[in-house]
């Protein structure tokens, strides 16, 4: 498999660290030296399904194809205004596809989940072009009373297209149940039989242990890659790491002893896009003409479940 189109979108509103100071107890200084985050964009009048559908309209005019040209559609999704149908089977409908759609939700590991479910299809023979695309709005899912979360997320939509090829190199998925630790939780429609006790939470998250197992976690994928390919760390020209906080892409530089240098970051104007945030860098950096062919780029994220993902590939285009 090799990527072959690239293609993101963000909401218009720009909201500044200085914006939330007017309506919470915080502060610029404490928001930016905690998580790097200066500020993110946040959907107002947009629907997340409109800037999926335009990512992946981008991302299919990148790879020089036509939206009937794709035969199989994977979208990252945790929440979005309908439980169902499906985010894909609506992009699929807005860009004017026919294949099968599916999506996964792995928090924000889910852009490594698709890819890897996309690898698995083309290598069967069953899928040639597959369209990948991760749309997330985090700031739905958060109590903006409460200044420990609601300061940290942002929202945004990113696609790829991959092919046939060779420029997936290796990767590793790994979970490990632990629910108590970051979630979110709706209540279902109620029925004249339920008399369990049911409740609707807006997202819980014990940062100190995220941010601990975060660390970990994506520290031993990325040694376990290196390892499997026979790799070093200074061969791998651009980490692209899950942007949630500034602090844990520094940590993980650190562990590897490189440079900040090999760690592109977009997290200070972002935010945490959950899913959405490696496929928004990724179409920075090629935008900005960052990523020469050849490139080894290693992207690892992390996120609610416990789930981490991690994969290398070779930037062919
Ligand atoms: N502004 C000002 N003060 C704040 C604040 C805010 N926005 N949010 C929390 N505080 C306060 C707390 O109330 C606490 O005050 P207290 O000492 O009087 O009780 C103090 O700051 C320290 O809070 P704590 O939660 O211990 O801070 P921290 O150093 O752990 O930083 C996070 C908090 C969330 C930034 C950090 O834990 C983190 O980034 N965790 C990982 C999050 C993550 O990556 N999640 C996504 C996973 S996909």
């Amino acid at each position: 498999m090799k990527i072959i189109g690239v293609g993101s979108v963000v909401p218009q509103k720009v909201l500044t660290n200085a914006m939330l100071e007017e309506f919470l107890d915080t502060s610029d200084e404490w928001i930016t030296e905690r998580t790097g985050i200066s500020e993110r964009r946040i959907i107002t009048s947009e629907l997340l399904e409109d800037m999926a559908s335009e990512a992946a309209r981008r991302a299919i005019a990148d790879a020089g194809l036509a939206a009937t040209d794709i035969d199989y559609i994977i979208c990252s999704n945790v929440v979005n205004e309908y439980i169902t149908p499906s985010m894909s089977c609506i992009i699929q409908g807005a860009i004017g596809a026919k294949c099968a759609c599916v999506d996964v939700n792995a928090a924000c590991s889910g852009f490594i989940y698709a890819l890897d479910m996309a690898d698995d299809r083309i290598k069967s023979g069953k899928a040639k072009n597959i369209l990948v695309v991760a749309a997330e709005e985090p700031t739905r899912m958060v109590d903006w009373a409460d200044r420990a979360l609601c300061v940290l997320f942002g929202d945004g939509a990113g696609a790829v297209v991959v092919t046939e090829g060779e420029g997936y190199i290796a990767s590793r998925l790994t979970t490990a149940s632990k629910t108590s630790c970051l979630y979110y939780q709706r209540r279902l429609e109620p029925t004249p039989y339920i008399t369990k006790e049911e409740k609707s939470a807006p997202m819980y998250m014990n940062g100190r242990d995220v941010f601990k197992t975060a660390v970990l976690s994506s520290s031993r994928d990325i040694t376990a890659l290196l390892k499997q390919t026979g790799l070093v760390p200074a061969d791998i020209k651009h980490y692209v790491l899950h942007q949630a906080n500034m602090r844990i892409v520094e940590a993980i530089a650190s562990y590897l002893k490189l440079d900040m240098s090999h760690f592109p970051h977009n997290v200070e104007r972002r935010g945490n896009t959950s899913s959405a945030s490696i496929p928004l860098l990724l179409d920075e950096l090629y935008q900005e003409g960052r990523l020469q062919r050849g490139d080894k780029i290693l992207m690892s994220a992390f996120g609610a479940g416990f789930t981490t993902g991690a994969c290398i590939f070779e930037w062919t285009k």
